[in-house]
């Protein structure tokens, strides 16, 4: 692989997986510190995996990243279909012969096409793994920068993405709460998160959700049907609920939406809120609304403090690659921006911990987790 002494570092930047509010921060931040600071040439690779086996790819100029830190989505567009190892060729798509190949040779000709001393790969636990694998298997040298609106990431404290997203989700629960009150009903609200609480916790408890559904802690039916009518006993008629779409019964199994065949993590779950919504209708005699999230949660400008936490984590990153510290993942840790090794990252996910102090804070002012 290339040396940077006595070169201009070249660097190649992805984002892979779901799209999340300040992806473009990151991309920004990375372009401009390394231009600005160390004279670098930038190549923004299109849609995350997908781009480096297909060669498609342009430079990046600080022209090219101005008036991004606001915008939502990724200008270099993403894929969560698209593995190196595991690839379903684009050629054959809608054929019954399509099968996965190993195109990991191809990532490696661009990497040395394009004279790359790194790449820094954006993106959540599904890119840190394969990122981690080209490190290992194509020796390329990796700086991974967490992203995911659902904060599952291990080794960080948070990841960007999962401000804007609890943002949106509470401002949404609050207007659930006024049509709740208006019709006596119960209302639920189905965030994301894939297997982790997060979301559900932070936009349930933001919101002052009578009752919070979160992987975590496997619920019981009944103990929610008791919440919602002991409240409607005490005169209030309506209940708002948050539930995480990988929330389950204790006595049950995830609520799976759809499985996406050439997906690295084919599993989508989602639907559990309707489900939820015809149980207690059933159980309570009070009439029930759902409503899924779903995307708006990833989309929109993001909050103040995902643009200054992607920007911290771009620069930590632009810093990772000019030291030659690679192999390693930009982190939040107890507060200060860190880096971790991207093989501790690899293949594990970080949910909510019983003991946590938003948990047993809003188990203190009688929000109900379904125990
Ligand atoms: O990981 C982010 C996320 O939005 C999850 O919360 C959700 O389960 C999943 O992605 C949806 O994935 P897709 O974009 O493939 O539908």
């Amino acid at each position: 692989m290339a040396e940077t002494v006595g070169k201009i570092i070249r660097v190649g930047v992805l984002t892979g997986g779901g799209d999340c509010p300040g992806l473009n921060a990151v991309i920004r931040s990375v372009t401009k510190c390394l231009i600005y600071d160390y004279g670098a040439e930038v190549y923004g690779i299109h849609d995350g995996y997908a781009g480096l086996v297909e060669h498609r790819y342009h430079r990046l100029t600080p022209e090219h990243v101005s008036n991004i830190l606001t915008l939502g989505g990724t200008i270099l567009g993403s894929s969560n279909k698209a593995n190196p190892f595991a690839y379903y060729p684009p050629e054959l798509l809608g054929r019954p012969d399509r099968v996965a190949e190993d195109r990991s040779a191809a990532c490696t000709g661009l990497y040395n096409e394009l004279k790359l001393d790194a790449l820094i790969c954006i993106g959540g636990d599904g890119t840190m793994a394969i990122a981690d694998k080209l490190r290992t298997d194509c020796g390329m040298n990796i700086v991974g920068v967490p992203k995911t609106i659902d904060n599952d990431l291990a080794m960080t404290d948070v990841t960007f993405g999962f401000d804007t997203a609890t943002q949106t989700a509470t401002e949404a629960i609050d207007r659930l709460h006024t049509t709740a009150s208006s019709h006596h009903r119960i209302m639920i609200a189905e965030v994301m998160g894939r297997y982790a609480g997060w979301i559900a916790l932070y936009a349930g408890a933001a919101s002052g959700s009578d009752v919070i559904l979160i992987p975590e802690i496997p619920y019981r039916i009944e103990a929610v049907t008791e919440t919602i009518l002991r409240r409607n006993r005490s005169g209030k008629k309506f209940s708002i609920i948050c539930v995480a779409e990988g929330a389950k019964p204790i006595d049950g199994e995830m609520t799976v939406e759809r499985v996406v065949k050439d997906s690295p993590d084919p599993i989508r779950l989602g639907g559990i809120g309707h489900k939820l919504a015809r149980q207690l209708e059933d159980s309570t005699g009070i009439e029930s609304r759902a409503t899924v999230l779903g995307y708006v949660q990833r989309g929109g400008s993001p909050t103040a403090d995902d643009r200054t936490l992607a920007t911290q984590f771009g620069y930590r990153a632009a810093q990772l690659v000019v030291e030659r510290n690679f192999g390693r993942m930009v982190a939040m840790r107890s507060g200060e921006i860190s880096d971790v090794p991207l093989e501790d990252v690899a293949n594990r996910i970080r949910t909510v911990p019983l003991d946590h102090s938003l948990l047993l804070a809003a188990k203190a002012v009688g929000t109900c987790f379904g125990e």
